[in-house]
């Protein structure tokens, strides 16, 4: 036996004599001559004694384990009550016929039941009659794969309602490992689907906005461009209207003097006519005023040619164009509109070319313009450059202003969706923001910078076209 001095005793047991005192015990206590004379029954006795110590020590040791394990045991299990308890979470322990072996508080006071009224039921009872499938195969799963997460199921609630959870289902086993049940664990829904929803509404309502303000901008530019399309097809239309007037009035004349001449009229007096009816004028006049309506007719249709390519529908490729033409276009329609005195300096070479969506370079060049516009508001001379220069296989065209330059803290800004320093009803600081998505769609950049002399500059690389003849 090992000294066992050191071990802590159960109260109720006492330290057993020492095996070395056997001897003046047995003489002490007069039994020797009892099993017999001598030296052999007193040594008899002592073994039977060390014996008896052998045993009552080993059954001190015994009690002191279980009593140690009794101790963790009880530990385990307040344990065991107190997480039960406190947990928020509703939490069931089933059998392994799925039948109730353990509720928690949380689950008792979702469902108005007791423990023991619930204890032994069917698991699925604890639900509503609609998920009944749903929860034989939540236990079916978990029993094959060890594990179910995220199974929405509603429990009866006390008013028998159904009550929304989030549920996780998993196995467990005996100390043999065999299959022993499955303990669930629940999280009610409705809080968190609530928030989630009132989240969701709010976010598309936000995008709701957004698109609202999206399209206000795009409706905006669309009336720029209307504008100014209406502005140039007035030019030609008022041409053409105007030459066919002149032609109408020329053919009632022409058939005048036909007629006449039908009738036999002849001599001096169809000379006469002849010269009232200013024949000679109108046979000289006619060919320039065909020309003239032709050519009316012909810029109306080149017009209505730009405008299919710039009301810019999304899926538009990009294709190898000179840049000069749609410089002009975007600088006259803009400045057509504004009817101010600015000037517009272009320096782009002639047969430059690039390779982008025609109508995405014509609407950001509409916004840089506007904008340079706008940035010298007041000024009675305001001057707009643009030059183009091509660098490796880039084109970087430039939109230069003379009005106050870009601040500082909005150059950080500036291309960020509702950034605008303008009134409300003059800007929705879309222009840029557009713009800039516009440029990178089609493997362009759009960057910003002050003029070291003053007034901002906006830089737009595109990809160099194939195409280089005017
Ligand atoms: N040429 C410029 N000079 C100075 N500031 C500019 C210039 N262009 C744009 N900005 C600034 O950037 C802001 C955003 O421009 P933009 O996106 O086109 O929206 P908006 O023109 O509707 O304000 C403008 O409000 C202005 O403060
Ligand atoms: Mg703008």
């Amino acid at each position: 036996m090992g000294n066992r001095s050191d071990r802590k005793r159960p109260p109720m047991l006492k330290q057993p004599a020492r095996p070395e005192d056997s001897r003046s015990l047995v003489a002490r206590a007069g039994v020797a001559g009892a099993l017999g004379d001598g030296e052999a029954g007193e040594d008899a006795w002592i073994e039977v004694i060390q014996k008896m110590d052998a045993v009552y020590a080993e059954l001190v040791e015994n009690q002191v384990e279980l009593e140690a394990k009794n101790a963790a045991l009880e530990e385990a299990q307040a344990l065991m009550a107190s997480v039960f308890a406190s947990m928020a979470d509703v939490l069931a322990v089933c059998d392994r016929g799925n039948r109730i072996a353990r509720v928690n508080r949380a689950l008792e006071a979702v469902t108005g039941r007791h423990e023991a009224s619930l204890s032994g039921e069917p698991f699925a009872s604890l639900f509503a009659t609609e998920n009944a499938a749903a929860v034989d195969d939540m236990l079916a799963r978990a029993r094959e794969d060890g594990a179910v997460t995220d199974c929405e199921l509603s429990l009866r609630d006390t008013a028998g309602a159904p009550s929304p959870f989030v549920m996780n289902c998993s196995a467990r086993f005996d100390h043999k490992g065999r299959f022993a049940g499955v303990v669930v664990v629940g999280r009610p829904l409705g809080e968190l689907r609530r928030a989630y929803k009132s989240l969701n509404a709010a976010h598309r309502e936000l995008q709701e906005a957004q698109q609202h303000l999206i399209f206000s901008e795009k409706m905006a530019a669309l009336g720029r461009l209307v504008a100014g399309v209406a502005h140039e097809l007035n030019n030609p239309i008022s041409f053409v209207f105007a030459n066919m007037h002149a032609l109408k009035k020329y053919g009632l004349r022409i058939r005048t003097y036909l007629e006449a001449m039908n009738d036999g009229v002849s001599g001096d007096a169809l000379a006469a006519l002849r010269k009232e009816l200013k024949i000679d004028r109108i046979l000289a006049d006619i060919e320039p005023l065909l020309d003239g309506t032709l050519e009316g007719a012909t810029r109306a249709s080149e017009i209505v040619q730009d405008l299919r390519r710039f009301s810019a529908n999304q899926t538009e490729t990009p294709e190898d164009f000179e840049l000069l033409r749609v410089v002009q276009t975007a600088a006259n329609w803009v400045v057509k509109i504004a009817r101010s005195r600015q000037d517009v300096a272009i320096h782009v070479p002639e047969g430059l070319s690039v390779h982008a969506p025609r109508g995405a370079i014509h609407q950001i060049l509409v916004n840089l313009i506007q904008n340079a516009l706008d940035a010298m508001d007041g000024d009675p001379h305001p001057l707009i450059e643009i030059d183009a220069t091509e660098d490796g296989g880039f084109v970087a065209l430039r939109v230069r202003d003379h009005g106050p330059g870009i601040a500082p803290d909005g150059m950080q800004k500036l291309f960020e969706p509702f950034f605008t320093t303008k009134p409300v009803g003059k800007g929705l600081g879309l222009g840029l923001y557009l713009s800039f998505g516009l440029a990178q769609d089609f493997g362009g950049r759009l960057a910003a910078a002050n003029h070291e002399s003053g007034g901002a500059v906006f830089t737009l690389s595109l990809p160099k076209g194939a195409w280089h003849g005017a």
